[in-house]
Protein backbone atom coordinates (compact mmCIF):
# COMPACT_ATOMS: atom_id res chain seq x y z
CA UNK A 1 0.00 0.00 0.00
CA UNK A 2 1.17 3.71 -0.76
CA UNK A 3 0.25 6.50 0.44
CA UNK A 4 -0.59 9.11 -2.67
CA UNK A 5 -0.88 13.19 -2.29
CA UNK A 6 -3.17 14.45 -5.35
CA UNK A 7 -3.59 18.14 -5.84
CA UNK A 8 -6.97 19.21 -7.25
CA UNK A 9 -8.59 15.76 -6.30
CA UNK A 10 -12.13 17.51 -5.56
CA UNK A 11 -13.16 17.00 -9.84
CA UNK A 12 -11.96 15.50 -13.06
CA UNK A 13 -8.89 13.45 -13.24
CA UNK A 14 -7.34 14.60 -9.64
CA UNK A 15 -10.68 13.06 -8.60
CA UNK A 16 -10.74 9.83 -11.00
CA UNK A 17 -7.18 9.42 -9.93
CA UNK A 18 -7.92 9.01 -6.59
CA UNK A 19 -11.08 6.56 -6.82
CA UNK A 20 -8.72 4.82 -8.53
CA UNK A 21 -6.31 4.52 -6.24
CA UNK A 22 -8.50 3.77 -2.93
CA UNK A 23 -10.13 1.03 -5.46
CA UNK A 24 -6.52 -0.37 -5.32
CA UNK A 25 -6.18 -0.16 -1.69
CA UNK A 26 -3.80 2.47 -1.69
CA UNK A 27 -4.05 5.38 1.02
CA UNK A 28 -5.04 9.01 -0.61
CA UNK A 29 -4.51 12.35 0.51
CA UNK A 30 -6.76 14.55 -1.42
CA UNK A 31 -6.81 18.09 -1.54
CA UNK A 32 -9.48 21.16 -2.34
CA UNK A 33 -9.22 24.45 -3.22
CA UNK A 34 -11.46 25.62 0.12
CA UNK A 35 -13.92 23.53 2.70
CA UNK A 36 -16.99 23.23 0.43
CA UNK A 37 -14.96 21.45 -2.43
CA UNK A 38 -12.94 19.94 0.41
CA UNK A 39 -16.63 18.51 1.92
CA UNK A 40 -17.69 17.77 -1.80
CA UNK A 41 -14.31 15.59 -2.22
CA UNK A 42 -15.20 13.88 1.01
CA UNK A 43 -18.46 12.78 -0.50
CA UNK A 44 -17.14 11.93 -3.57
CA UNK A 45 -14.46 9.39 -2.27
CA UNK A 46 -15.33 8.93 1.44
CA UNK A 47 -12.32 6.73 1.72
CA UNK A 48 -9.97 9.37 1.67
CA UNK A 49 -7.47 9.67 4.50
CA UNK A 50 -7.28 13.58 4.67
CA UNK A 51 -7.80 16.54 2.19
CA UNK A 52 -5.32 19.38 2.68
CA UNK A 53 -7.09 22.90 2.14
CA UNK A 54 -6.09 26.06 -0.03
CA UNK A 55 -6.09 27.96 -3.60
CA UNK A 56 -3.01 27.31 -5.05
CA UNK A 57 -2.97 30.77 -6.55
CA UNK A 58 -1.37 32.36 -3.93
CA UNK A 59 1.78 31.31 -1.99
CA UNK A 60 0.84 31.20 1.31
CA UNK A 61 -2.39 28.89 0.79
CA UNK A 62 0.18 27.02 -1.05
CA UNK A 63 3.00 27.05 1.53
CA UNK A 64 -0.19 25.84 3.91
CA UNK A 65 -1.02 22.99 1.91
CA UNK A 66 2.61 21.69 2.12
CA UNK A 67 2.51 22.15 6.28
CA UNK A 68 -1.31 20.91 6.20
CA UNK A 69 0.62 17.46 3.75
CA UNK A 70 3.92 17.27 5.69
CA UNK A 71 1.61 16.88 9.69
CA UNK A 72 0.05 14.07 7.97
CA UNK A 73 3.01 12.12 7.81
CA UNK A 74 5.45 10.71 5.10
CA UNK A 75 4.20 10.49 1.13
CA UNK A 76 5.25 7.66 -0.79
CA UNK A 77 4.26 9.66 -4.36
CA UNK A 78 2.57 13.53 -5.18
CA UNK A 79 0.48 13.74 -8.30
CA UNK A 80 0.52 17.35 -9.31
CA UNK A 81 -2.58 17.17 -10.99
CA UNK A 82 -4.53 20.55 -10.03
CA UNK A 83 -4.41 22.97 -13.20
CA UNK A 84 -6.52 25.66 -15.02
CA UNK A 85 -7.07 25.61 -18.72
CA UNK A 86 -6.44 27.22 -21.99
CA UNK A 87 -9.55 29.19 -22.17
CA UNK A 88 -8.71 32.19 -20.65
CA UNK A 89 -9.07 35.08 -23.25
CA UNK A 90 -7.56 37.90 -20.85
CA UNK A 91 -5.10 37.61 -18.47
CA UNK A 92 -5.82 37.54 -14.61
CA UNK A 93 -3.35 38.47 -12.16
CA UNK A 94 -3.40 37.03 -8.77
CA UNK A 95 -3.20 39.04 -5.37
CA UNK A 96 0.65 38.09 -5.52
CA UNK A 97 1.14 39.63 -9.16
CA UNK A 98 1.75 36.50 -10.79
CA UNK A 99 -0.32 35.42 -13.88
CA UNK A 100 -3.21 33.13 -13.16
CA UNK A 101 -2.19 30.24 -15.39
CA UNK A 102 1.65 30.29 -13.83
CA UNK A 103 0.25 30.83 -10.15
CA UNK A 104 -1.57 27.51 -10.17
CA UNK A 105 -0.24 25.43 -13.04
CA UNK A 106 3.60 25.98 -12.39
CA UNK A 107 4.43 28.25 -9.19
CA UNK A 108 2.40 25.46 -6.97
CA UNK A 109 3.36 22.89 -8.43
CA UNK A 110 7.10 23.77 -7.80
CA UNK A 111 6.71 25.47 -4.07
CA UNK A 112 5.08 21.73 -3.28
CA UNK A 113 7.85 20.09 -4.79
CA UNK A 114 9.86 22.42 -2.63
CA UNK A 115 8.18 22.30 0.82
CA UNK A 116 6.46 18.67 1.18
CA UNK A 117 8.94 16.24 2.92
CA UNK A 118 10.59 14.46 -0.48
CA UNK A 119 8.42 11.34 -1.45
CA UNK A 120 9.84 8.46 -3.57
CA UNK A 121 7.76 9.21 -6.79
CA UNK A 122 6.74 12.52 -8.33
CA UNK A 123 3.99 12.93 -11.21
CA UNK A 124 3.48 16.28 -13.00
CA UNK A 125 0.63 16.33 -15.39
CA UNK A 126 1.29 17.83 -18.28
CA UNK A 127 -0.29 17.98 -22.01
CA UNK A 128 -0.09 16.99 -25.96
CA UNK A 129 -0.04 21.16 -25.80
CA UNK A 130 3.23 21.45 -23.87
CA UNK A 131 4.29 20.89 -27.39
CA UNK A 132 3.66 24.44 -28.31
CA UNK A 133 5.10 25.89 -25.56
CA UNK A 134 7.82 28.58 -26.05
CA UNK A 135 11.03 26.95 -24.60
CA UNK A 136 11.72 29.98 -22.70
CA UNK A 137 12.11 31.32 -18.83
CA UNK A 138 11.84 34.83 -20.17
CA UNK A 139 8.62 36.82 -19.11
CA UNK A 140 7.13 34.09 -17.57
CA UNK A 141 4.30 36.16 -15.53
CA UNK A 142 3.60 37.74 -19.44
CA UNK A 143 4.13 41.46 -18.14
CA UNK A 144 6.07 42.11 -21.66
CA UNK A 145 3.85 39.90 -24.29
CA UNK A 146 0.79 40.78 -25.34
CA UNK A 147 -1.32 37.71 -23.58
CA UNK A 148 -2.34 34.75 -25.29
CA UNK A 149 -4.54 32.49 -23.16
CA UNK A 150 -3.80 29.25 -25.05
CA UNK A 151 -0.07 30.35 -25.95
CA UNK A 152 0.03 30.58 -21.37
CA UNK A 153 -1.83 26.94 -21.08
CA UNK A 154 1.14 25.43 -23.49
CA UNK A 155 3.80 27.04 -21.99
CA UNK A 156 2.81 26.15 -18.24
CA UNK A 157 2.36 22.27 -19.58
CA UNK A 158 6.22 22.39 -20.64
CA UNK A 159 7.14 23.95 -17.61
CA UNK A 160 5.34 21.10 -15.77
CA UNK A 161 7.74 18.42 -18.46
CA UNK A 162 10.60 20.22 -17.71
CA UNK A 163 10.20 20.40 -13.69
CA UNK A 164 9.51 16.75 -13.94
CA UNK A 165 12.78 15.55 -15.73
CA UNK A 166 14.45 18.67 -14.01
CA UNK A 167 13.62 17.22 -10.88
CA UNK A 168 14.05 13.33 -12.00
CA UNK A 169 18.11 14.96 -13.18
CA UNK A 170 18.74 16.73 -9.34
CA UNK A 171 16.65 14.44 -7.49
CA UNK A 172 18.24 10.78 -8.69
CA UNK A 173 16.59 9.40 -5.43
CA UNK A 174 13.69 10.02 -6.78
CA UNK A 175 11.24 8.77 -9.20
CA UNK A 176 9.89 11.42 -11.27
CA UNK A 177 7.79 11.73 -14.61
CA UNK A 178 5.19 13.81 -16.55
CA UNK A 179 1.79 12.86 -18.12
CA UNK A 180 -0.05 13.66 -20.76
CA UNK A 181 -3.65 12.30 -20.06
CA UNK A 182 -5.29 12.58 -23.44
CA UNK A 183 -7.90 15.01 -24.45
CA UNK A 184 -10.77 13.87 -22.10
CA UNK A 185 -14.01 15.58 -20.94
CA UNK A 186 -13.98 17.27 -17.56
CA UNK A 187 -14.18 20.16 -16.87
CA UNK A 188 -11.43 21.21 -18.03
CA UNK A 189 -11.73 18.93 -21.49
CA UNK A 190 -15.08 20.11 -22.14
CA UNK A 191 -17.63 18.14 -23.34
CA UNK A 192 -16.49 17.22 -26.96
CA UNK A 193 -13.11 15.55 -25.70
CA UNK A 194 -12.37 12.86 -28.09
CA UNK A 195 -10.52 10.59 -25.84
CA UNK A 196 -11.20 8.35 -23.48
CA UNK A 197 -11.78 9.71 -19.96
CA UNK A 198 -11.50 6.02 -18.28
CA UNK A 199 -8.55 5.57 -19.33
CA UNK A 200 -7.27 9.64 -18.17
CA UNK A 201 -6.24 9.04 -14.61
CA UNK A 202 -4.69 5.63 -15.14
CA UNK A 203 -1.11 6.22 -15.95
CA UNK A 204 -0.73 8.97 -13.55
CA UNK A 205 -1.65 6.18 -10.74
CA UNK A 206 0.29 3.79 -12.22
CA UNK A 207 3.71 5.51 -11.65
CA UNK A 208 2.81 6.91 -8.28
CA UNK A 209 2.25 3.23 -6.76
CA UNK A 210 3.28 0.48 -9.25
CA UNK A 211 6.04 -1.71 -9.16
CA UNK A 212 6.02 -2.92 -12.79
CA UNK A 213 9.47 -1.99 -14.35
CA UNK A 214 7.93 0.26 -16.49
CA UNK A 215 6.49 2.66 -14.27
CA UNK A 216 10.03 2.34 -12.30
CA UNK A 217 11.41 4.70 -14.65
CA UNK A 218 12.44 8.41 -14.02
CA UNK A 219 12.15 11.17 -16.90
CA UNK A 220 9.68 10.28 -18.96
CA UNK A 221 6.51 11.43 -20.51
CA UNK A 222 4.09 9.21 -20.51
CA UNK A 223 0.82 8.87 -22.72
CA UNK A 224 -1.50 5.68 -21.58
CA UNK A 225 1.11 3.97 -19.71
CA UNK A 226 3.51 3.87 -22.94
CA UNK A 227 6.55 6.77 -23.06
CA UNK A 228 6.00 9.69 -25.04
CA UNK A 229 8.70 12.23 -27.15
CA UNK A 230 8.06 15.26 -25.34
CA UNK A 231 9.44 18.92 -26.48
CA UNK A 232 13.33 18.75 -27.04
CA UNK A 233 13.53 21.41 -25.26
CA UNK A 234 12.47 19.98 -21.54
CA UNK A 235 15.46 17.54 -22.03
CA UNK A 236 18.14 20.41 -22.08
CA UNK A 237 19.89 20.65 -18.66
CA UNK A 238 20.21 24.65 -19.82
CA UNK A 239 16.78 25.08 -20.13
CA UNK A 240 15.73 23.19 -16.67
CA UNK A 241 18.11 25.25 -15.15
CA UNK A 242 17.13 28.44 -16.39
CA UNK A 243 13.40 27.83 -15.38
CA UNK A 244 14.23 26.28 -11.77
CA UNK A 245 16.18 29.62 -11.23
CA UNK A 246 13.38 31.60 -12.40
CA UNK A 247 11.15 29.90 -10.49
CA UNK A 248 12.80 29.97 -7.38
CA UNK A 249 13.52 34.36 -7.84
CA UNK A 250 9.38 34.35 -8.14
CA UNK A 251 8.57 32.28 -5.16
CA UNK A 252 11.95 33.01 -2.92
CA UNK A 253 11.97 29.36 -2.28
CA UNK A 254 15.10 27.55 -3.84
CA UNK A 255 14.44 23.84 -4.49
CA UNK A 256 16.43 21.48 -1.50
CA UNK A 257 19.82 20.33 -2.83
N1 LIG B 1 -8.93 17.31 -19.39
C1 LIG B 1 -8.03 17.27 -20.37
O1 LIG B 1 -8.37 17.03 -21.53
C2 LIG B 1 -6.56 17.48 -20.06
C3 LIG B 1 -5.66 17.34 -21.12
C4 LIG B 1 -4.32 17.51 -20.88
C5 LIG B 1 -3.88 17.80 -19.60
N2 LIG B 1 -4.77 17.95 -18.59
C6 LIG B 1 -4.25 18.29 -17.26
O2 LIG B 1 -4.80 17.42 -16.29
C7 LIG B 1 -4.90 18.10 -15.03
C8 LIG B 1 -6.29 17.92 -14.47
O3 LIG B 1 -7.21 18.51 -15.36
P1 LIG B 1 -8.76 18.16 -15.38
O4 LIG B 1 -9.13 17.95 -16.79
O5 LIG B 1 -9.09 17.15 -14.36
O6 LIG B 1 -9.35 19.59 -14.95
P2 LIG B 1 -10.60 19.97 -14.04
O7 LIG B 1 -11.68 18.98 -14.21
O8 LIG B 1 -10.88 21.40 -14.34
O9 LIG B 1 -10.02 19.81 -12.56
C9 LIG B 1 -8.97 20.64 -12.11
C10 LIG B 1 -8.83 20.48 -10.61
O10 LIG B 1 -7.88 21.46 -10.16
C11 LIG B 1 -8.48 22.25 -9.13
N3 LIG B 1 -7.99 23.62 -9.15
C12 LIG B 1 -7.95 24.47 -10.20
N4 LIG B 1 -7.49 25.68 -9.80
C13 LIG B 1 -7.24 25.58 -8.48
C14 LIG B 1 -6.79 26.49 -7.50
N5 LIG B 1 -6.48 27.76 -7.80
N6 LIG B 1 -6.64 26.05 -6.24
C15 LIG B 1 -6.95 24.79 -5.91
N7 LIG B 1 -7.42 23.88 -6.79
C16 LIG B 1 -7.56 24.28 -8.06
C17 LIG B 1 -9.98 22.22 -9.45
O11 LIG B 1 -10.73 22.60 -8.30
P3 LIG B 1 -12.30 22.92 -8.47
O12 LIG B 1 -12.94 21.63 -8.86
O13 LIG B 1 -12.70 23.42 -7.13
O14 LIG B 1 -12.39 23.95 -9.56
C18 LIG B 1 -10.14 20.77 -9.88
O15 LIG B 1 -10.25 19.92 -8.76
C19 LIG B 1 -4.52 19.56 -15.31
O16 LIG B 1 -3.21 19.81 -14.87
C20 LIG B 1 -4.61 19.69 -16.81
O17 LIG B 1 -3.74 20.67 -17.33
C21 LIG B 1 -6.10 17.80 -18.79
Amino acid sequence: MSRVFITGSADGLGLAAAALLLSQGHEVIGHARDAERAADLRRAAPGITGVAVGDLSGAAATRSIADQVNALGRLDAVIHNAGVGYRENRKVTTADGHAYVLAVNVLAPYLLTALIDRPARLVYLSSGMHRGGTPSADDLDWSRRRWNGSQAYSDSKLHDTVLAFALARRWPDVLSNAVDPGWVATKMGGRGAPDDLSLGAVTQAWLAVSDDPAARVSGELFYHQRPRAAHPAARSPQFQDELLTALADLTGVKLPA
